[in-house]
C-alpha cells in the first residue's frame, strides 16, 4: 500500500469519526495501522482474513505501533462467511482488501453493515491501468469494472474515484 493511500485511509477513517471498522483483508497489518490512527482512540477494527499467519503478522505490528490489543478483533475466516455475522448498520466504515472475484458481494454485505453517513472504501480498483485497458483482461478486473458501474448507478450511494496509489474508491451510504 502507497504511503498516500494510508493517508486517504487515516483520512477517511478521522473523517466519519469511525469508532467502528470492518476490514476485509488483514493482511500485514499495513491498512490496519493507517485505520487505526484515524479512528477514534476508543474505536475497535474488525478485521478478517483466512490465513491465520498473516492475522498473526498484524497483530505483532499493530502492538509494535502502540495500538491496545483491545482496538482490534481478528476474526479468521472468508468474508462472506464472516460478514453475515456482523451487525446490521454497526459499522462507520469498511474497507475491503480481499478478494477481487467477490467485490460485488463485499459491497451488497458492506451496504447492509454502515450506518447511514458511514464510507465504503475499496483498494486497488485501477489494477495497475487494466481497468481502463481495452485488450483482454481477466476475471478480477471484469469484476472491477461490475463494480465501478454498480457503485456508480446506485441511488444508495455517493461516490468518488481517488486517483491515490491504485486507485481507492470511495463511497458514502446516504
Ligand atoms: C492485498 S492483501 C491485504 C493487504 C492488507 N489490507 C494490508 O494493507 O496489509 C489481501 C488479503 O486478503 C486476504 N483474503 C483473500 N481472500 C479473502 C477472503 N475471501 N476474505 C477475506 N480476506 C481474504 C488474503 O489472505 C490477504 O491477506
Amino acid at each position: 500500500m502507497s504511503p498516500s493511500t494510508g493517508a486517504a485511509l487515516r483520512m477517511l477513517a478521522a473523517t466519519v469519526d469511525a469508532k467502528a471498522v470492518a476490514e476485509i483483508g488483514t493482511g500485514t497489518g499495513v491498512s490496519g495501522i493507517h485505520l487505526l490512527h484515524g479512528m477514534r482512540p476508543d474505536g475497535v477494527l474488525t478485521t478478517v482474513d483466512p490465513e491465520p499467519e498473516h492475522q498473526q503478522f498484524a497483530r505483532q505490528a499493530f502492538r509494535a505501533c502502540g495500538f491496545a490489543s483491545n482496538r482490534a478483533r481478528f476474526i479468521p475466516g472468508r468474508a462472506l462467511d464472516v460478514l453475515p455475522r456482523l451487525a446490521d448498520a454497526g459499522y462507520d466504515l469498511v474497507f475491503c482488501d480481499g478478494d477481487r472475484l467477490e467485490l460485488l458481494e463485499y459491497l451488497a454485505e458492506s451496504l447492509r453493515l454502515l450506518r447511514p453517513g458511514g464510507l465504503v472504501v475499496f483498494e486497488g480498483v485501477f489494477a495497475n491501468g487494466r481497468t481502463v485497458d481495452s485488450g483482454p483482461q481477466p476475471t478480477e478486473v471484469i469484476r472491477i469494472r461490475e463494480l465501478l458501474r454498480a457503485v456508480r448507478e446506485s441511488q444508495e450511494l455517493v461516490t468518488s474515484l481517488l486517483p491515490v496509489g491504485d486507485g481507492l474508491l470511495c463511497a458514502v451510504k446516504r
